[in-house]
């Protein structure tokens, strides 16, 4: 079973005469592991598409006309307010196109990976997890260990 298809979605914003229809009839199909490229010029819906997935596009402005969009065999258009907020962060995750605009300056970055951790993975909600997840991507275990406490970087840089 492929781990997301959706079926000839139909989003609109607007209503009657108005209703301006941003995404007509889209299909796709993804399988576990494999990646996805949606490709399409300015305006075409490719962000409201991949938004709706966790149901981010709220609704009004938004009606989501028609359509199935099955995440493991469960239609998200079909889901409790509950049900939404297991998937969000969890089965569902998005690196947004302006992550600058995304994270939340006053917090460190390791406190907004925790959160998601507190909720999802209760249990490995803790420093380690998180400067795992960010050697994971990339960023070196110093580095990690100043966004995830609070220790100044000259202190670490000078170890
Ligand atoms: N909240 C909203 N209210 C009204 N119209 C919207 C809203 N969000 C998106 N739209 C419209 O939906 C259409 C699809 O927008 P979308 O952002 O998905 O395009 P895109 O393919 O991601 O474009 P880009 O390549 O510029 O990121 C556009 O016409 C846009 O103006
Ligand atoms: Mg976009």
């Amino acid at each position: 079973m492929a781990m997301l298809e959706i079926k000839n979605l139909q989003i609109e914003f607007g209503s009657g005469a108005r209703a301006a229809r941003a995404v007509d009839g889209v299909s796709l199909s993804l399988e576990a592991g494999k990646t996805l490229c949606l490709v399409g010029e300015s305006g075409s819906g490719k962000s409201v598409t991949a938004l709706s997935i966790a149901r981010l596009v709220p609704s009004p402005p938004a009606r989501y006309v028609g359509g199935e969009i099955l995440l493991e065999g469960r239609d998200v258009l079909k889901m409790s307010s509950r049900e939404l907020r297991d998937i969000r962060g969890g089965l569902v995750s998005y690196v947004f196109q302006e992550p600058g605009a995304s994270l939340n300056p006053v917090f460190r970055i390791g406190a907004q990976i925790k959160e998601s951790l507190k909720y999802h993975r209760p249990a490995a909600a803790n420093d380690a997890e998180v400067i795992r997840l960010l050697k994971l991507v990339g960023i070196s275990e110093v580095i990690a260990f100043v966004v995830v406490l609070d220790i100044a970087l000259h202190c670490s840089a000078a170890r």
